[in-house]
C-alpha cells in the first residue's frame, strides 16, 4: 500500500511511498483511509523527532474494510473516524475498536477526520472541569484547532465562554462559534471576571496569566504548550488567601488517557453530520502536499484544522 513515512532527508520529514500493509490484531479493524488531519503535536514534535521509515498519524476517517476478528467494533462497510498512536497517514490503517467512532452515512469524511485529537481532547479537557452549565470557562489559544472545538463544546455545555486569542482578527469567528467574550493579550486576560475553569493550550506566560483568572475551587487544565515556553510563577501567585483558595492545575494528554474514546468520536461525528459542530477546516489538499500542510500549521497560517485527502 502507499503511505507517508518519516524520512528526515525529505522536505517536511515526509516521503510518499510503498510500505507493507498493517496486520490487524484480533481487537483491531482494518480501515481504508479516506482523509486524515494534522495536529500541532505531530507537526512540531512527532514527525521531526519520529523514527525514520515509520508511518505517522493520529487522526483518520475512512470505511471499515475488515471488521475486528474478536467481533468488537463496527462491521465492514461502516464509515468511521479513528484515533491511534501512529499509522493514520496510509491507505490502510489497523485500529483498536475502542478507538473507532461510527460516522453517519453521507457525512464528509474529510470534515470528521479533524475530530479525534482536537475535538476529543477538547471534550475530555472540558469534562475535567466538572459541570459547566452557567459557569464561566476560559479557552486560551482559542483560534487554533483544539481551541475552536473547545469554544464550541463549552458553549454547547452551557458555559459562558471567554476566548483568548493572540489574533484580534479571529474575534468574529470565535463569537460565531459560541464565545461570549473575546480577549487578546495579557491585558485582555487581566481584564476578565474570575472563571470556574480554563482550557489552557498555549503555556508559558499565558498559562500563568490564565491561572490568575481562576475563582476559588476553579480548575485550569494544562493541555497544550503551543508557545514552547516554560512557566514562571512569581512569588505569591500560588498563595491561597484573599479569596483564591483551592485552585487546581491539572494536566491531560489524550493519547495516554483515551479509553472509550470511540463512543465520544461517534457523538462528535453525529454533531458534525447534523451541522451542530463545525470542524473549522482551514486547509485541505491532496496527501502529496503533507509537507506543505505541516509547514503551514507550524507557521500559524492555518485557521483551524488542516485536512489531507488520500487520492
Ligand atoms: N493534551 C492533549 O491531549 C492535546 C491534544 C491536542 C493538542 N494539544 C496541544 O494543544 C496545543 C494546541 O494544539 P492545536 O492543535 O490547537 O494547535 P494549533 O492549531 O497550531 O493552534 C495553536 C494556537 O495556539 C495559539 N498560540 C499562542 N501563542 C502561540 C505561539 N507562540 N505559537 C503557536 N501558537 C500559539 C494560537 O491561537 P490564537 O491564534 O488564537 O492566538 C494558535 O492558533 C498544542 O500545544 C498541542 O500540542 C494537546
Amino acid at each position: 500500500m502507499r503511505a507517508l513515512t518519516i524520512d528526515h532527508s525529505a522536505s517536511g520529514h515526509l516521503a510518499l511511498g510503498e510500505v507493507p500493509e498493517p496486520q490487524p490484531a484480533a481487537h483491531q479493524a482494518l480501515v481504508r483511509v479516506h482523509s486524515f488531519s494534522l495536529n500541532h503535536g505531530e507537526a512540531a514534535h512527532a514527525i521531526p523527532g519520529g523514527e525514520a521509515g515509520t508511518v505517522p498519524g493520529w487522526d483518520a476517517a475512512g470505511v471499515v474494510l475488515r471488521a475486528a476478528a474478536d467481533g468488537s467494533g463496527p462491521a465492514a462497510g461502516t464509515p468511521v473516524v479513528t484515533l491511534g498512536a501512529n499509522g493514520a497517514w496510509a491507505e490502510l490503517r489497523a485500529v483498536d475498536t475502542d478507538w473507532i467512532g461510527a460516522v453517519p452515512e453521507g457525512t464528509d469524511l474529510g470534515a470528521v477526520s479533524a475530530l479525534p485529537v482536537a475535538a476529543g481532547s477538547a471534550l475530555r479537557g472540558l469534562r475535567r472541569l466538572g459541570p459547566i452549565l452557567g459557569r464561566r470557562v476560559l479557552v486560551t489559544g482559542a483560534g487554533g484547532g483544539v481551541g475552536r472545538f473547545a469554544v464550541q463544546l463549552a458553549a454547547r455545555g452551557g458555559a459562558h465562554v471567554i476566548a483568548a486569542t493572540s489574533d484580534p482578527s479571529k474575534a468574529d469567528v470565535l463569537r460565531a462559534l459560541g464565545a461570549d467574550e473575546v480577549v487578546t493579550g495579557p491585558e485582555g486576560l487581566a481584564s476578565i471576571e474570575p472563571v470556574h475553569g480554563v482550557i489552557e493550550l498555549v503555556g508559558g506566560s499565558e498559562l500563568v496569566a490564565a491561572y490568575d483568572t481562576l475563582a476559588p475551587h476553579g480548575t485550569l487544565v494544562a493541555m497544550g504548550h503551543a508557545s514552547g515556553a516554560g512557566e514562571h510563577f512569581e512569588f505569591g501567585t500560588l498563595f491561597g488567601n484573599e479569596g483564591r483558595h483551592n485552585r487546581t492545575i491539572a494536566t491531560y494528554f489524550l493519547l495516554d488517557d483515551a479509553a472509550g474514546i470511540g463512543t465520544d468520536l461517534s457523538w462528535l461525528a453525529s454533531l458534525v453530520a447534523r451541522g451542530e459542530l463545525d470542524p473549522q477546516v482551514g486547509w485541505r489538499g491532496d496527501w502529496s502536499r503533507a509537507a506543505e500542510a505541516t509547514e503551514a500549521l507550524i507557521a500559524r497560517r492555518v485557521r483551524g484544522k488542516a485536512v489531507l485527502d488520500v487520492s
